[in-house]
């Protein structure tokens, strides 16, 4: 299912779940002041979070590190968030919205948390948006890019401690137009994130004097030949590629293009998460020179990150991800929301999330915008070879 049909479905289903959310007596999510005024909201009794991550699917590798960075973070903090020991109620995401919506709908309706974590992928979350703000329930996105969530359809329920897709790609559009002196042909996976990826690039790559090849879109979660598209940007005759795979997608793209006789003489650049974590691993040498944006390099040298890479490789017994890290921010901002929330409706937490400041992140500092989306800095990152394994270096701080 398309991510739009799938989006339609989902805003169906959302009337039907807020009158669950009634029947089932939760007050506090409709907007009612009990939420705020509970004994355990006032004494600190446990509270209930949702994580909400693809376990299953493209994606399930990216839901694995950002609940295990979200776990660390609790690990680290005697399993206590804002002071409060957590239950904490994970569950499937899957591939997109047909699983994800009636997942999240089941943790707030039925589990009755108090917030919900997590989302990787954007078509979810645009599937989530309607049902979290007519419940009033925090949603904090820790990862789904979709921009019309922190944009044109914001609200006050729904907290993003990840990126936008615009933002992601647009700090790399520059960069590459300065690079790539003949034109860049443009590839993502056909849904909601890999549209706005281009989108985002494009813009500030046309602005910047740069010149497109070609754009093309791949079915989501269902290619793995990659040679006809491989053939079409091979006949285009750009210089570079930009292009939006994660996953199971991005190890299959980035080996394949090695395959095929691209690497070396097509530059390749994309979003930081063609590259990221057990995908790198999985590329080995065949992703060395690929050039990314992203808010996060495991090679950061800053205290804060080799600490936590230090705790992370001793926890996970791997390296950690931008998915980990986020996981792990989005912990921090709860712990530091609940601690100053006057109770648990939605209403008393969102008002909190507004007060959080400065989060002093692996990542470095960030802190939400007003559109509740981080402001945050991105690095432009290449692919190394470190020894027998490949790194993302830190090449520099983009605009
Ligand atoms: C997204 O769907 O927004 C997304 C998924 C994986 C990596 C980055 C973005």
């Amino acid at each position: 299912m398309g991510a739009v049909s799938a989006f339609s479905l989902s805003r169906s289903v959302v009337g039907l779940a807020v009158s669950a959310l009634v029947l089932a007596g939760c007050g506090s999510s409709l907007g009612e002041s009990t939420g705020s005024e509970t004994a355990e909201g006032r004494s600190g009794g446990k509270v209930k979070i949702g994580l909400l991550v693809p376990l299953s699917g493209v994606y399930a590798p990216l839901g694995e590190d950002m609940k295990a960075g979200f776990g660390l973070y609790l690990d680290q903090h005697d399993g206590k968030l804002g002071g409060r020991e957590v239950d904490l109620v994970t569950a499937d995401e899957g591939e997109g919205p047909q699983t994800g919506v009636p997942a999240a709908q089941k943790l707030v309706t039925q589990d009755q948390v108090t917030a919900v974590a997590g989302v990787v992928n954007s078509a979810t979350a645009l599937g989530l948006r309607d049902f979290f703000h007519e419940s009033k329930k925090p949603l904090l996105v820790a990862n789904a890019g979709a921009d019309d969530i922190t944009g044109s359809r914001k609200s006050e329920y729904v907290w993003r401690t990840s990126f936008s897709n615009g933002d992601v790609s647009a700090a790399l559009g520059p960069a590459v137009a300065e690079e790539a002196k003949g034109s860049v042909y443009l590839i993502a996976a056909d849904y909601a994130a890999g549209k706005e990826m281009v989108t985002g690039f494009r813009k500030t790559f046309e602005a910047a004097g740069g010149k497109v090849a070609g754009e093309k879109y791949t079915p989501f979660g269902k290619t793995q030949d990659f040679q006809p598209y491989l053939s079409a940007i091979r006949e285009s005759g750009a210089e570079a590629v930009f292009a939006f795979y994660a996953g199971a997608e991005a190890v299959s793209f980035v080996k394949q293009y090695k395959q095929f006789g691209l690497a070396g003489k097509t530059a390749l650049y994309g979003t930081g998460f063609l590259t990221e974590g057990g995908v790198l691993a999985a590329q080995g040498t065949a992703a060395v020179g690929v050039k990314t944006s992203l808010h996060y390099s495991t090679e950061l040298d800053t205290p804060v990150n080799k600490k936590f890479v230090a705790d992370y490789q001793a926890a996970a017994r791997k390296a950690p991800t931008v998915y980990a890290v986020q996981g792990y921010d989005t912990a921090a901002v709860l712990d530091k929301a609940l601690a100053e929330a006057s109770g648990d409706s939605g209403d008393a937490l969102v008002k909190a999330l507004g007060a959080v400041g400065s989060i002093d992140s692996p990542r470095g500092a960030w802190k939400f915008g007003a559109d509740h989306n981080p402001e945050q800095t991105y690095y432009l990152r290449e692919v190394r070879a470190d020894g027998d394994t490949a790194v993302n270096a830190v090449v520099r701080e983009l605009d």
